[in-house]
């Protein structure tokens, strides 16, 4: 399939300004591509009892797993107060955890130009039961 990064881009910047964030005041949007050809996007979402946060990205592939999408082909993550802003290691055990076939592609922004990177770049050595 191809992959139409710049789409997956924009749905990831769309969900940042969903961005629950007033304690860190770190807004992030994560929008996933499964081998459905849909895309599920996802903001962080933060709480007064900190430890419950979640991250855009964990939103984002659990929204696409609970509706029966279990393999990534590709995620995009934004924030508007980092260039390049990659996943948090939680989220990338997350990622692992639903990689198909097919390597998962990891697309950031880097002076507004997308970036894509692959998976092993982020998680060598993933750990997978
Ligand atoms: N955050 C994400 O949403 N994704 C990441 O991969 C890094 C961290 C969020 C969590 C928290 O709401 C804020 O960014 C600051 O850590």
């Amino acid at each position: 399939m191809d992959i139409n990064f710049e789409l997956l881009m924009n749905k990831a910047k769309e969900a940042s300004k969903y961005s629950y964030s007033p304690f860190s005041k770190f807004a992030v949007g994560a929008a996933v591509l499964m081998s459905n050809g849909e895309i599920y996007t996802g903001c962080n979402i933060e709480n007064s009892s900190f430890g419950l946060t979640i991250c855009a990205e964990r939103c984002a592939i659990f929204k696409a797993v609970s509706v029966g999408q279990k393999e990534i082909l590709a995620i995009a993550i934004y924030s508007p107060n980092e260039d390049d802003c990659y996943p948090c290691g939680a989220c990338r055990q997350v990622m692992y955890e639903f990689q198909g076939e097919n390597e998962i592609s990891v697309i950031t922004e880097v002076n507004g130009t997308p970036v894509v990177r692959k998976m092993s770049d982020f998680l060598p050595f993933g750990f997978r039961i």
